[in-house]
């Protein structure tokens, strides 16, 4: 009898442990990325851009491409999985800490150049996907170049201060007011498109100004940015909006300034058309801001 009820609970354990075993297996493939997503969102991301040369011949995300701030140069750094030159001996936590809260491993901040005040706000399965997908890159052997910046600029420590006054980390929570179309749209113009860090403007220690989200100023080159809320981009029709965002041409058969040539090629001609629509969508249901004095 006693016999029976422990061969009964071994059983019964031996299946609860297989089953534990397995619910692991299942549960890790199921949380690991997915890199043909990733892809796609490294697109919205526009992580091209920034982390590849200006030349023909150049690998891509293998960095390298010189960023000019007020501050001084910027050089995006190598982010294939290359074991020396680029983040191969990450962890996928170490990317999720880098985009979330803008520490390196060691815990040194990034500069904000690099727009975590923006990807702060991706949802993790969206950060699982991009990491899954970085890893797919080939290796590349490319040092990354350093930072060349004014004085007092280079210093890390500095950034503790400007993350203090101006950086909420954590992702993008959805507002139950609006469509989840509307949704969608601030997500991507808020999260990965990190739109905010061209065109709201800036205060003079290089903090945006969270009451002019979106109302244009000066870009991080700073060259002059547009005003997108409803009291400016209302001169566009849906249709030439679509048209500029799709191929980069104006009403007036004008080619974009390069900053935003770049955002069409790599980023806003890639969205999926419910995407595009999306972020059209958010664009205007924005609360109209008059443009920002020059
Ligand atoms: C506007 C330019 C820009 C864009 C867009 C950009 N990055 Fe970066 N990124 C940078 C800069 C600049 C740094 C270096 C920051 C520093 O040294 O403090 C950086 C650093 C990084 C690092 C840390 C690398 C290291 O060696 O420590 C990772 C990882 C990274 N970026 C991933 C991405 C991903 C993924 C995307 C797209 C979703 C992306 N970046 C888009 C400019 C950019
Ligand atoms: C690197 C800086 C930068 C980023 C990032 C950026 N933009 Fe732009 N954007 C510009 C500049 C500069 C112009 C002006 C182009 C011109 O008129 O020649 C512009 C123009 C535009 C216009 C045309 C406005 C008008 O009234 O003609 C739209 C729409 C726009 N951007 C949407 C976006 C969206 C959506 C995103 C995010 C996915 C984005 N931009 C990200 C710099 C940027």
């Amino acid at each position: 009898m006693i016999c029976g009820t422990a061969a009964a609970l071994r059983r019964v354990l031996q299946a609860g442990a297989l089953a534990l075993l397995l619910g692991t297996l299942i549960g890790n493939a199921h949380a690991q990325g997915d890199a043909k997503r990733g892809q796609y969102l490294a697109k919205v991301g526009g992580c091209v851009g920034c982390h590849t040369q200006e030349k023909d011949d150049a690998v891509p995300y293998a960095g390298g491409r010189a960023l000019k701030t007020p501050f001084g140069t910027f050089y995006g750094p190598n982010i294939t999985p290359h074991l020396q030159a680029g983040i191969g001996r990450w962890t996928e936590a170490d990317f999720i800490r880098a985009m979330r809260h803008g520490e390196r491993p060691d815990g040194a901040n990034y500069f904000p150049a690099f727009p975590y005040p923006s990807f702060t706000r991706i949802a993790d399965s969206d950060l699982r996907d991009l990491w899954a997908f970085l890893r797919t890159l080939p290796p590349s052997s490319q040092a990354s170049q350093a930072h060349d910046l004014r004085f007092p600029f280079g210093w890390r420590f500095l950034v503790s201060i400007w993350k203090w006054l101006f950086f909420t980390p954590g992702p993008f929570t959805s507002d139950t007011q609006r469509t989840p179309e509307i949704n969608r749209g601030a997500y991507v113009v808020q999260a990965l498109g990190h739109c905010s860090e061209c065109h709201t403007p800036r205060n003079f220690l290089g903090g945006p100004k969270r009451d002019r989200f979106l109302a244009g100023g000066k870009g991080p080159d700073g060259k002059r940015v547009p005003n997108l809320t409803p009291a400016k981009l209302k001169k566009l029709s849906d249709a030439e909006l679509k048209d500029f965002l799709v191929s980069g041409t104006t009403p007036d058969g004008d080619v974009p300034a390069e900053a935003m040539g770049e955002v069409i090629r790599n980023t806003t001609s890639q969205l999926t058309p419910a995407d595009l629509a999306a972020v059209m969508a958010f664009l205007r249901a924005l609360p109209p801001l008059a443009d920002e004095p020059r």
